[in-house]
């Protein structure tokens, strides 16, 4: 994002003054925070200070309309104060996927302005273009109110209307699966169409990339985007009784496309009308955006644990090696800070957070699909990558069961952690986080608590702690055509009016969350006072939920399991004030220890468990924390299990 304007009275490509940050806040002894901690203490600033820029309500977006969110609170050096298709979207999947997971009446809220706004925003004449033929969604950025930018820019981009597509299909299916259908059938539908149209009919035609500087090509993160819209909506289409028959023609195609990025090199050449290496950043955002839980590790996708998303991987973090000062010293395979690509010299050229949090994004949804399959699959292709993390990496596949899986597992954990460490070390003490860092001192720089960079953070710290988002259906839209064409379809456009949502649409389905380090945790809930209904109802939000904590562990006699953290029904990390578990129900063939304990709905716990032995020694699991997210649904009573790590 936001590479200052770049057509600047018929000028091109003017770089902006290397502006240097008035006050640099310098980043001291937080390199030694443990991600865990990081994490925890990040994550609720991140959210706070994302929705501190969303209009109307929040505060430092004082003059944006209602449902826009503002790239970053910042009018002058640089100018940001203004509302982009692309960032809304990708905070707003953020938004939904965080409220999915953990109801909030608060959220909600947000959610429908945004809706409506978007409803409104795709009705604007601007640059580039109108409503009527569909042109005009593919503008990039809207004034704070929501009136056309009319200043020079590059334009267009065309992954915004897919992007808010994705997002608003994400929200549409907490809808139906609520029983809330006939509001994603008559007001959200309508504005997933407008998007879903746009995609179909314009894909082929070239824009600009998501960084706004290249023009004229097709650029890797947006077709992705497309391919990734047009599946899930076809599917919700289906879902609510529509049809998309385009989406399901032109998504094949669009797949297509995305196979021409693939370099033989061994890496996915970004944007076809560079002039650069095409090694970029953008490459890795396309895979964590189309990332499905549910898939295996395809390559046509760039599934994050595919041998190619992979092999890029370590192309475009080995790039920023040898260019970044604060990167020198660190030796293959440990982290680093990532910036765009390398060859990029707005505000000098610097890491940016969302970037390096990407790169761990990436492993951390590999990590998730590898936990699922029961495997890690090296390839010829993904091999380097591998060499990097353990020398004797070698072709082949790794069923869970073996040593060797666990040792290629680990590393990719670890690796993926020093990213977040990385964009630790540099996050100034109160957390804010701006665009960038700088490559020589790592201070921060350019637009300060830049939206994007606080929905990495939150995006990063969820599937670390393996909650993930719904499938898309990869499954089912990963076969490339024999033959691929460009030919494309008219769309149809009608505005679709939206103005307010019904009142009182709260979950009447439990949620269904991972959880626990290591992804290896799962959770189950129960729910309340109903179950999931094809009509809407709604039901009671527990304000206190019952959480059973099943801990599979092989214990002998005179031992006690207990549960400490960091809540003080859990003793503060007092192991004297730990909880004990009881081994009701351990059998020879089933060494469970289990209790139950009780929390305010929504809150974040972390916790370990502890073996006590009859001396009263402790013994403690391995790291790191577990992380868990007490649901605020309408369940009164949940499931955590653990296995003794
Ligand atoms: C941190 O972010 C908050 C919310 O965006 C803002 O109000 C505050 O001024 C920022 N603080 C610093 C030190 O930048
Ligand atoms: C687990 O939490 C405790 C208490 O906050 C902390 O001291 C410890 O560093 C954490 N472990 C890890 C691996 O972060």
């Amino acid at each position: 994002m936001h590479s200052f304007s770049l057509l600047l009275a018929g000028a091109f490509a003017v770089q902006p003054i290397l502006a240097l940050p008035g006050s640099v806040t310098h980043v001291s002894d937080i390199s030694k925070r443990s991600v865990d901690t990081f994490l925890a203490s990040e994550s609720p600033i991140a959210l706070a200070n994302l929705l501190c820029n969303i209009g109307s309500a929040g505060a430092c977006a004082s003059g944006a309309g209602s449902g826009l969110v503002m790239a970053s609170p910042s009018k002058t050096s640089p100018d940001y104060f203004y509302t982009w298709t692309r960032d809304s979207a990708l905070t707003f999947k953020c938004i939904v996927d965080t409220f999915i997971n953990s109801y909030s009446a608060t959220l909600q809220v947000e959610i429908e302005n945004y809706i409506i706004a978007q409803a409104k925003l795709q009705t604007v004449s601007n640059p580039s273009g109108s409503f009527s033929d569909g042109s005009g969604l593919g503008e990039p950025k809207f004034n704070a109110d929501g009136t056309a930018f009319t200043g020079s820019w590059g334009r267009p981009q065309r992954d915004g209307p897919a992007l808010r597509a994705t997002a608003l299909i994400a929200y549409s299916r907490w809808l139906i699966a609520n029983g809330y259908t006939s509001t994603a059938s008559s007001l959200v539908w309508p504005v997933i169409q407008n998007d879903l149209s746009y995609v179909t009919q314009y894909w082929s035609q070239t824009g600009y990339d998501l960084w706004e500087e290249v023009g004229g090509g097709y650029s890797f993160f947006t077709v992705a985007a497309q391919h990734r819209a047009l599946v899930e909506g076809a599917a919700l289409a289906t879902q609510l009784g529509k049809t998309c028959s385009n989406c399901l023609t032109q998504a094949p195609q669009v797949l297509c496309l995305l196979q021409n990025f693939w370099n033989s090199g061994g890496y996915v050449v970004s944007n076809t009308n560079s002039g650069r290496t095409g090694k970029d950043a953008n490459s890795i955002l396309g895979s964590i955006h189309t990332f499905d839980p549910s898939a295996a590790c395809d390559a046509s996708t760039f599934q994050p644990c595919s041998d190619r998303a992979l092999a890029n991987h370590k192309s475009v973090v080995d790039s920023f090696r040898s260019i970044y000062t604060i990167n020198s010293g660190i030796a293959a395979g440990v982290a680093v800070a990532v910036g765009r690509y390398a060859e990029d010299s707005y505000y000098g050229g610097n890491p940016w957070y969302l970037n390096t949090l990407a790169a761990a994004e990436l492993l951390y949804d590999a990590l998730i699909q590898w936990n699922n399959i029961g495997s890690i699959t090296i390839t010829s292709v993904s091999l380097a990558f591998w060499k990097d993390l353990y020398s004797s990496a070698a072709v082949g596949t790794y069923a869970s069961s073996t040593s060797t899986y666990t040792t290629l597992y680990n590393a990719v954990k670890t690796y993926a952690d020093g990213f977040v460490t990385n964009a630790a070390t540099y996050t100034p003490s109160a957390g804010n986080l701006s665009e960038q860092y700088s490559r020589s001192t790592g201070a921060p720089l350019s637009a300060a608590d830049l939206t994007w960079s606080y929905a990495a953070l939150l995006t990063v710290a969820a599937r670390r702690a393996g909650v993930v988002p719904a499938s898309w259906g990869e499954s089912g839209g990963n076969s490339v055509p024999s033959t691929c064409s460009t030919s494309t379809v008219s769309g149809t456009y009608s505005t679709a009016s939206v103005s307010t949502f019904p009142a009182n649409q709260t979950p009447v389905t439990g949620v269904v969350t991972t959880t626990a380090s290591g992804s290896t945790g799962t959770a189950t809930t129960t729910t309340g006072t109903s179950s999931a209904t094809s009509t809407a109802s709604s039901c009671t939000l527990a304000t206190s939920v019952a959480v059973t904590f099943d801990e599979i562990v092989t214990t002998t006699y005179g031992q006690t399991i207990k549960i400490v953290g960091s809540d003080s029904i859990l003793g503060s990390w007092n192991t004297g004030s730990g909880t004990s578990l009881s081994a009701s129900g351990y059998t020879s063939s089933n060494h469970l220890w289990a209790g139950t304990i009780s929390f305010p709905a929504g809150e974040v716990i972390q916790y370990k468990y502890i073996n006590v032995a009859s001396d009263g020694t402790v013994t403690w699991e391995a790291d790191p924390n577990h992380t868990y997210t007490v649901p605020a649904t309408c369940a009164t009573a949940v499931t955590v299990s653990n296995t003794w790590q």
